[in-house]
């Protein structure tokens, strides 16, 4: 059965456009049935009216209380009768009241290979480093900020004159395959026993 999936986004939302051409693709398990973003010039936005998908700008500055504006994402949510909310590039912590009161499958994308790189600026941490392999988690959300378990990774190399910018595309590049896959595998139960410790870990191209 198709799933009723929702993206979360705050800005630009290349990983929500890998999403909705996979579900549009032959046979995918679920269907994008609605677009938020916590900034109302959220290029995404744009992406998803134009492919015809409810889109949706719900700003935190709009609301005299955190929980008033999560009140209105879960408004959304149940309008969108939605089965399982993705984040992708959401830049705004939900609150554990939140996550409570959703109460579904709620899946984020974080750019790097977790519990490596929690939070932000992943890239410049890893080049500091010196790691020779980076790469991206998809995982379900919990109430500690990338901390839920790891439904599924990608690794990509750290290449001799990497820069953040070479390596957040290589990284990135790897984001818009590993989404749809892990979302896939997620929803046809594939990982439904062992969703914290399956790791997938595709040849990347340079
Ligand atoms: C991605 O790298 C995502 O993992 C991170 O922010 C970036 C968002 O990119 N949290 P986009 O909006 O999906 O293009």
């Amino acid at each position: 059965m198709t799933k009723r999936v929702a993206i979360f986004i705050s800005g630009r939302g290349s990983n929500m456009e890998a999403l909705v051409q996979a579900c549009v693709g032959d046979n995918f398990p679920a269907a994008i049935v609605g677009v938020l973003a916590d900034k109302r010039d959220a290029a995404g936005l744009v992406f998803a009216a134009d492919h015809g998908i409810p889109a949706r700008a719900v700003e935190r500055k709009d609301f005299s209380k955190k929980i008033f504006h999560e009140d209105a994402m879960l408004d959304a949510l149940a309008e969108w009768n939605v089965d399982i909310l993705c984040l992708a590039g959401f830049m705004r912590i939900l609150s554990a009241g939140f996550i409570a009161r959703w109460n579904k499958p709620l899946i984020n994308i974080h750019p790097s290979l977790l519990p490596l790189y929690p939070g932000l600026d992943t890239h410049a941490r890893a080049l500091a480093d010196g790691v020779k392999v980076h790469g991206c988690t998809v995982h379900h959300v919990t109430a500690g900020v990338d901390e839920g378990p790891i439904i599924a990774q990608a690794v990509v190399p750290v290449l001799h004159g990497d820069d953040e910018t070479s390596l957040t595309a290589r990284v990135l590049k790897a984001e818009h395959q590993l989404y749809a896959h892990a979302l896939r595998g997620f929803i046809t139960h594939e990982w439904a026993e062992q969703s914290d410790d399956v790791v997938f870990s595709p040849a990347f191209a340079r």
